[in-house]
């Protein structure tokens, strides 16, 4: 079978290069893929991100399923075009992908349906917003309400600093739309740990633990990035917390089937967690496989990934019981200088078939291209895994 995997990050490498091995297929297209996916054996990237064009492809080349990988394309509502043309994709419609594309969204429903997560209020007037911390004090966390590729959330350790968030979000548009209303929540001291899990509708299936680094910089200092290294498993999760864990996301599956989705949620729900001293809270949902996350997950992975998604897909995971090698796999980014700000393209990059042949090493490429003389160059923030 063909199969058709959209994005362009490490994630969606990995993605690809996982399900290229299942002796059922026959090529995976990456759309619109990276340098590492151009060479990589069994896949081929196709540069379309259109997403009519997308599925006309789809429909054309007979592809068995469609995976997403990024948030932006669940936003926009590519599962509901597909779907609406009878072919089979795995991710959430427009409408259950907002428990990503909208913090507020996502705080109201875990209110609605009792999922621990911190105390929170939603702004769009900055007056409110800088009263409100004023009388919450510092520290405090103010979050864009939309998607800004995971730098739009301002830990604030004082006041001034969630104050000066309050201004560059509602008023100096800095995350455009996305920012014009923001969420404000109460801190949460503790370690993180990522919990993604496949939802056929209703039902979870659960995969390995990871702890995904978010601060740009050694020992959790810096701005938030969108994720620069990350290990599985997470030995800090203890038996009881992975069970808390296990129990909010059935929880949150469950919901979905009822209030607001009516059981259309298919897809990965991916559950960033803050383990707290009173137990695991729920610091944001998103609904896709994490990235870097993947990168270290599905090299953990037994079996053939097509099984996988195919039955999460046709809603019976019940057939499924997910089994995860013994051994740790951990995963650095390589990022371009400036990120998450700006930074410079067009790099050459050089060395990489030696880590490459390093024992244990794989090399997933992220934001990297090939120039017209056919070298590899840096062509994003993060640039390789
Ligand atoms: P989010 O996109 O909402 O997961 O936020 C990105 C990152 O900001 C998280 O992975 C945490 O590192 C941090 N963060 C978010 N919310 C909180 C919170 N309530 N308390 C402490 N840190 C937070
Ligand atoms: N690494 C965080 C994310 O995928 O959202």
């Amino acid at each position: 079978m063909k199969l058709l995997v959209i994005g362009n990050g490490g994630r969606e490498h990995a993605l690809a290069w996982r399900l290229a091995q299942s002796p059922r297929v026959e090529k995976v297209f990456v759309a619109p893929g990276n340098a590492g996916t151009a060479v990589t054996e069994g896949l081929e990237n196709l540069p379309v991100t259109n997403l009519d064009q997308l599925a006309d492809f789809a429909e054309r080349e007979g592809i068995a399923f469609t995976l997403v990988g990024p948030e932006a394309p669940l936003a926009a509502g590519i599962v509901d075009k597909f779907r609406a043309r009878g072919l089979r994709i795995f991710g959430p419609t427009r409408a259950a992908a907002q428990l990503e594309s909208s913090k507020d969204f996502a705080k109201a429903f875990m209110k609605r349906h009792g999922i621990p997560t911190a105390d929170y209020e939603s702004f769009t007037d900055p007056a409110a917003a800088h009263e409100y911390v004023a009388k919450k004090g510092a520290p405090i966390v103010v979050k864009a309400d939309g998607l800004a590729a995971g730098k739009g959330v301002v830990v604030a350790m004082t006041e001034d600093a969630a104050h000066e968030a309050i201004d560059m979000m509602l008023e100096g548009h800095t995350f455009g739309n996305a920012g014009a209303r923001v969420v404000i929540e109460d801190f949460l001291d503790g370690e993180e740990a990522s919990f993604i899990v496949m939802v056929d509708g209703e039902n979870i299936l659960p995969m390995a633990t990871s702890q995904d680094h978010k601060r740009l910089l050694d020992a959790d200092q810096g701005p938030n990035t969108g994720g620069m290294g990350v290990y599985s498993p997470v030995p800090i999760v203890t038996e009881e917390e992975m069970a808390t864990m296990v129990s909010i996301m059935e929880q949150s599956a469950a919901a979905t089937a009822k209030d607001p989705f009516e059981n259309d949620y298919r897809g990965c729900l991916y559950g960033g967690f803050m383990l707290t001293p009173e137990g695991p809270k729920v610091l944001e949902f998103n609904a896709r496989f994490g990235d870097p996350e993947t990168q270290v997950v599905l090299p953990r992975l037994e079996g053939d990934l097509v099984n996988i998604m195919l039955a999460v897909a046709e809603g019976r995971p019940e057939d499924i019981v997910l089994s995860w090698s013994d051994k740790w796999a951990v995963s650095v980014v390589l990022a371009s200088e400036g990120y998450p700000g700006s930074y410079e393209k067009g790099k050459v990059i050089l060395g990489l078939e030696e880590a490459q042949d390093l024992d244990g090493v794989i090399v997933f490429h992220a934001g990297t291209a090939l120039n017209p003389d056919g070298e590899l160059i840096t062509a994003g923030g993060r640039v390789l895994n």
